[in-house]
């Protein structure tokens, strides 16, 4: 490289970075302590920004939280809410603005998701048995939370004029279930446990929220978009595994930190002329 052409380059790469950069950024992320959310949490902090984990009771977003920041030495926060109820949500919004003055990104990624293949009990998830409980309060945390989330901070960052929502769909958003890949040996088809309606009910309706939102914020300089994983590899049984792998023209299940490049690129300015997409990352599933 000549002389003349470094500092050429320096300040290339430094605008690449810039693209990246999240410093100074408050993401919140909903099932924050989950095993995804606190994914998503580390590449925001690699980033520089600060992440405050919105979750159950039961999930501890605070010591997830505690966990965090120790990791990646990295300022984070953790509140536990339900997102399904609105007082909750609000009160949340309240807490983040009142110790950060700003909510720059919003990932909307909590939603029920039964681990059907692990299941020895799937009576219930069949169609004919599924109950209207199950599929309110599925309803309820992936669509209805998703919605007032993005109500209440989406319209905080449309103040400000700037800001990103991520909503976190799945592969079967785009695909339906296979639910041979469910099957349980020995069972009657009466008992042979399915991934729920609600689950694809949920997922697709995710990617109508994004569309409908980035195109009502589009002026407003808040960014909607989607990505669809596929399955993260976390210790399931290998007979599905096995059978989910035939399904995958790359022959793997995903590792859990596979989706971070593409959180931190939906998330920054890296993406700043993309809204209301939809990005599968998917090992090429639903191209089959
Ligand atoms: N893991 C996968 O293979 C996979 C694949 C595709 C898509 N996804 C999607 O990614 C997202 C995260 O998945 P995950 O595997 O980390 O799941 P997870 O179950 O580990 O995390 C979900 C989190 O949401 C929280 N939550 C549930 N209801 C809530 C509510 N009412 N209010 C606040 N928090 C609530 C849970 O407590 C949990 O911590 C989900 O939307 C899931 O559908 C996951």
């Amino acid at each position: 490289m000549s002389r003349a052409s470094r500092p050429q380059s320096q300040a290339a790469n430094e605008g690449l970075r810039s693209l990246f950069n999240l410093a100074g950024r408050v993401a919140v992320i909903t099932g924050g302590a989950g095993l995804l959310g606190m994914k998503h949490a580390e590449v925001i902090a690699a980033a520089g920004g600060t992440s405050v984990l919105v979750d159950l009771p039961q999930a501890c977003p605070e010591d997830r939280a505690v966990e965090l920041s120790k990791k990646c030495h990295c300022d984070s926060f953790g509140i536990a809410a339900n997102i399904a109820n609105p007082g909750e949500v609000d009160a949340v919004s309240d807490a983040i603005l009142r110790k950060y003055s700003r909510i720059d990104i919003l990932i909307n990624n909590a939603a029920n998701n039964p681990k059907m293949e692990a299941s020895s009990d799937g009576e219930w998830s069949r169609l004919e048995n599924f109950s209207l409980e199950v599929w309110d309060a599925d309803l309820r945390v992936g669509l209805t939370g998703a919605f007032l989330c993005s109500r209440t901070f989406g319209l905080e960052m449309a103040k400000r004029g700037k800001g990103v929502i991520l909503n976190i769909a799945s592969d079967l958003a785009v695909i339906a279930p296979d639910q041979r890949l469910y099957r349980k040996d020995g069972l009657p088809e009466s008992e042979q446990p399915v991934k729920p309606i609600t689950y694809s009910v949920v997922k697709s309706g995710i990617l109508g929220l994004t569309r409908y939102l980035a195109t009502y914020w589009a002026n407003a300089g808040v960014r909607v978009n989607a990505i669809s994983p596929g399955g993260v590899y976390n210790g399931q049984p290998q007979t599905f595994v096995t059978r989910l792998q035939q399904l995958i023209p790359m022959g793997r299940m995903a590792n859990v930190d596979e989706y971070q490049g593409a959180i931190l690129f939906l998330c920054s300015d890296a993406s700043s002329y993309m809204t209301g997409a939809n990005l599968i990352i998917d090992g090429g599933r639903t191209c089959w």
